[in-house]
């Protein structure tokens, strides 16, 4: 079993602290280590995106032990998160030089067509309020609504990446998004492959039971 990477920046106000849908995500990649062992990708040198990196744990756990040769750019809105992943990759990959942090929204910044692997823990919770960026540098404590709220079926945001997916995805390129079981992922996935065609693939990976809640990591790869 793969350890898990310490976060050095515990400040859990202010970034999301690692749970289980966090655990989900990094046990799906120790399970998938092989098969990254042997992909071949569209670029020499793949790019992996994280979106909303939060403690960085989940990036600095790629970077260690899944796609060590790739280069990593992890997004966040939240400055804080930003600085997190930083501190938590050098503290665990201290010869790391392959891996940075942006602050911006979702995918913006990124050319078209650039990302090999993309992975998205999103706000999904269910609930009406979501907190500008302006609100949260108002007040920090609205960091933990960014990073948890998703509008009223949890979909908010996540609807946002998947209108910009056929965009940003390289061919081949293969993209893990985290649903709970309110978001109705099937119903989802149905929208998802009617406005793209058969652009993509997709396929649930990994599911679990986590207290009240149900977890699922769906894959979607862009096809040729
Ligand atoms: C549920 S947390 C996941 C954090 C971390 N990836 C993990 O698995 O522990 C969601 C993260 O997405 C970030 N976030 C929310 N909306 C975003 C957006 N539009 N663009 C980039 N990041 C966003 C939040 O700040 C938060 O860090």
């Amino acid at each position: 079993m793969l350890s898990t990477p310490e976060v050095v920046n515990k400040n859990y106000d202010l970034i999301y602290e690692p749970a289980e849908d966090t655990f989900l995500l990094l046990d799906l990649f120790e399970e998938l280590q092989p098969y990254f062992v042997t992909k071949k990708f569209n670029h020499k040198t793949p790019l992996v995106v994280e979106i909303g990196t939060g403690s960085g744990i989940v990036s600095t756990f790629i970077n260690k032990y899944i796609l060590p040769k790739s280069v990593i750019i992890s997004t966040d809105l939240n400055p804080h998160s930003c600085v997190s992943l930083i501190s938590t990759n050098k503290h665990n990959n201290p010869q790391s030089s392959n891996l940075d942090a942006i602050r911006t929204d979702l995918v913006s910044g990124f050319h078209n067509n650039s990302i090999d692997i993309l992975v998205f823990n999103p706000p999904y919770v269910p609930a009406e309020y979501i907190p500008s960026v302006e609100d949260a540098e108002k007040n920090e404590y609205n960091w933990v609504d960014i990073a948890l709220n998703g509008g009223p079926e949890g979909m908010d945001i996540t609807n946002k990446l998947l209108d910009r997916l056929d965009q940003c995805m390289s061919v081949d390129g293969e993209a893990y998004i985290l649903f709970c079981a309110r978001n109705k992922p099937d119903v989802v996935v149905e929208q998802f492959k009617r406005k793209n065609n058969s652009n993509f693939s997709v396929e649930r990976v990994i599911h679990r039971k986590a207290g009240w809640e149900e977890l699922s990591v769906y894959k979607f790869q862009k096809l040729r």
